[in-house]
């Protein structure tokens, strides 16, 4: 360690912080975190703290293929043994990027230390020609006006620059949005954690206070146990409710809280999102972006309007309950964060399905999908893969009318693998041109937190792992009722047994490497689509000497 310049008096047993980074210039989002990194020294050192940054494999959504998901588990092993083979008392997670958050919270609390995250903070709005638009949602919007005609690839190459302005993650209330709110809302987060944009001098003020935050949470051995409560989980799936945040969530929320042994599970998310009212008025949702979102007040003045929706008691990592620390929480805009009795939507919450086509479950984001679809029966045209539907989607013979029910399979975690975000599907290039804005949509696959539509996702079991969506043909007709919360596929049982019969599973994706460990130890989505072994933790004792 001398080889680095540290002098003598940093080994005097003073509590050692690591600043686990996940900067990569492959991860956009993330790639001004070596500046926030430095900040968050300043405050260690200014605790009396050692600050030890160290790297762990990073996640873009833009680059990896087949998706980032696919190795969310394993940058989680990385971060959990690379903690507890340090000598790290306390550690400062920085994330930004959507899978880096979930996969730090995930790792650190499979080790159980005091530990605190750092966001790294969303782009500032986009502009273009006189208009804010924001990640993905504009993008699906304008790639979806270049196929009907409406827009010109050259526009869409200026909006591409115009929307992707500074450092920092999707302004959108997007997965990367939702999460760094899910780590203010979950006490692990300081205050105004979720919104401060990446580029404002304030998010490297937060950087700095969080360094010297983690110094005193190991002297005051502030654990992740003690934080990650029952409670916490509870406040933040309303809080997910209440930003109309991703779906994404569900999946992250259920992974963590398995690291803490917490029980949760998909109803409670249905049972506590429930006459949670929307009140952020953010895209994809509704029309404003992250930036107007801190400067209305960010995460703080959400919670403070929840009121009695939110468990005010659960400790935080500034060592105050949230209740306190929103008390005197301020709006500044009711127009991007609505009063509680004047919502945006009045259920926010993700709703889960159940029924024949998704025994363990799926879910749907009525904030984002159409009212006059949330109950309708189509018929099913069905996709094996999503290369299936790419070849055949605007091929203009295709059966396909606005009431059918478009249905893709095998793009759960292990069909896939990975579950990637493409379950928003787009329309037919013929119902676009005719105006068709939304048609209903299931599979087993994600979909991007900026995405919307009436779209049904996270079905379980998935198809590759034999569940009743892999047996689902063109024809079919297919029942969705949002309000009484079911999915039902219109199939005797008789002719379900003559396909299941006949049904082969496919291939496993590969014989060796990870792909092979993911594909025989992932759990589905209902499960938050950990690894099986990974489920809980095993503390930071370290065992035996090296040499
Ligand atoms: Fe990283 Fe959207 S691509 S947050």
């Amino acid at each position: 360690m001398k080889n680095q310049g540290l002098p003598d008096h940093l080994f005097d047993g003073r509590p050692v912080i690591g600043i686990c980074n996940t900067w990569s210039e492959l991860t956009p989002c993330n790639a001004h975190f070596r500046k926030l990194a430095e900040y968050v020294k300043r405050g260690v050192y200014e605790a009396g703290g050692f600050p030890l940054e160290f790297p762990v494999m990073s996640l873009g959504e833009t680059l990896m293929r087949p998706t980032t998901m696919l190795f969310r588990n394993l940058v989680s092993m990385d971060v959990e043994e690379s903690i507890r083979a340090n000598p790290i008392d306390g550690v400062v997670l920085l994330a930004g990027c959507d899978k880096t958050t979930p996969a730090l919270l995930m790792g650190a609390a499979s080790c159980d230390l005091p530990a605190l995250m750092v966001s790294g903070g969303p782009m500032l709005n986009g502009k273009f020609r006189g208009q804010d638009i924001g990640s993905g949602t504009d993008v699906w919007r304008f790639s979806e006006d270049v196929r009907r005609g409406a827009m010109t690839e050259c526009e869409f190459v200026e909006a591409e620059t115009c929307m992707n302005r500074s450092a920092g993650h999707c302004m959108t209330m997007g997965t990367a949005s939702t999460m760094a709110s899910v780590v203010e809302a979950l006490g692990m987060g300081l205050p105004t954690n979720a919104a401060i944009p990446a580029v404002d001098s304030r998010r490297y003020t937060l950087a700095h206070l969080a360094g010297s935050r983690i110094v005193e949470m190991v002297r005051e051995d502030l654990r992740m146990s003690k934080i990650l409560t029952r409670q916490a989980f509870e406040n933040a799936i309303r809080v997910v409710g209440a930003i109309g945040g991703s779906t994404n969530a569900v999946i992250h929320l259920l992974a963590i809280a398995g690291r803490v042994g917490v029980e949760l599970n998909l109803d409670d998310w249905d049972r506590l999102g429930r006459g949670v009212p929307c009140l952020v008025n953010l895209m994809p949702s509704g029309k404003y972006l992250m930036e107007d979102f801190y400067y209305a007040g960010g995460l703080p003045a959400v919670i403070r309007e929840l009121g009695d929706l939110i468990h005010r008691g659960a400790l935080t990592v500034n060592g105050k309950s949230i209740g306190e620390n929103v008390a005197a929480a301020p709006c500044h805009n009711r127009d991007v964060i609505k009063a509680a009795n004047e919502p945006l939507t009045g259920d926010g919450g993700l709703a889960v399905l159940r029924g024949n086509l998704c025994p363990d479950g799926a879910v749907i984001k009525p904030s984002a999908a159409t009212p006059a679809l949330m109950k309708h029966s189509g018929r099913a045209v069905v996709f094996e893969s999503i290369e299936d539907f790419h070849s055949r989607i605007d091929d203009p013979k295709l059966d396909i009318d606005e009431t059918s029910v478009m249905v893709l399979k095998n793009c759960g975690p292990r069909g896939y693998p990975g579950m990637p975000e493409v379950g928003n599907l787009t329309l037919p290039a013929k119902l676009l041109q005719r105006g068709i804005t939304d048609m209903v949509r299931i599979s087993d696959a994600r979909m991007s937190g900026t995405a919307y539509g009436t779209v049904v996702l996270h079905v379980a079991p998935e198809a590759a792992s034999g569940g009743r969506l892999a047996l689902v043909e063109n024809g079919d007709m297919i029942d969705l009722d949002v309000v009484e919360r079911r999915l039902h596929l219109d199939v005797s049982e008789a002719e379900i047994e003559r396909r299941r019969a006949v049904w082969h599973p496919p291939a496993p994706p590969a014989d060796r490497g990870y792909y092979k460990l993911y594909y025989e130890h992932v759990m589905q989505a209902d499960r938050g689509a950990d690894l099986d072994f990974l489920v809980g933790g095993s503390g930071v004792g370290l065992t035996r000497e090296s040499h």
